[in-house]
């Protein structure tokens, strides 16, 4: 199987459970789970939201994740490939991390990841990180699978507002 055709598999897998999302944090429970156990190179899957609250700057907060437990729960939008992506509105891609002054180290097997920033009607409200343990693990198709599911999470909280 090409890892295309894994990828419009796990996109349709992704779409089947999405429907029967019960919440926002279910459906991204959800996804992480279905990443994590389906794409063997996505070694840590996980969200972070931004919160915003008077007075004080708005911070990225780790939610539902699979893999190992990261240090980096809370990540200002200054900070990280994390902070990078959400500050950008734009997907990072990053091939190597030793490479990437940006990087916060979450974990030593850490060889490449991706962020990808999840919409509602323009802003930037979280994220979708990706951490892999082999080098530019993230190639287009990988791309557009987590930008799919960034998007099915932007619509949802559209729908559904907290
Ligand atoms: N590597 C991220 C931090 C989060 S951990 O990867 C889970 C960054 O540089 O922002």
């Amino acid at each position: 199987m090409t890892t295309t055709a894994k990828g419009d598999t796990v996109r349709q897998e992704i779409m089947q459970s999405a429907q029967a999302a019960t919440s926002a944090q279910d459906l991204m429970a959800r996804i992480v789970r279905v990443l994590h156990e389906r794409m063997l190179k996505y070694n840590w899957v996980g969200f972070y939201m931004i919160e915003r609250k008077p007075d004080q700057a708005p911070i990225l907060v780790l939610g539902k994740f699979e893999g190992a437990m990261t240090p980096h729960t809370r990540i200002r939008l200054n900070e990280g490939i994390c902070g990078a992506a959400a500050s950008s509105g734009k997907t990072v891609v990053v091939d190597d991390v030793t490479q990437d002054s940006r990087y916060l180290a979450c974990s030593l097997e850490t060889k490449s990841e991706i962020v990808v920033p999840v919409f509602v009607r323009g802003e930037v409200v979280g994220e979708l990180d990706i951490d892999s343990h082999f080098a530019a693990a993230f190639k287009a198709e990988d791309r557009a699978l987590v930008e799919f599911c960034a998007t099915l999470v932007g619509q949802y909280l559209e729908k559904h507002p907290a």
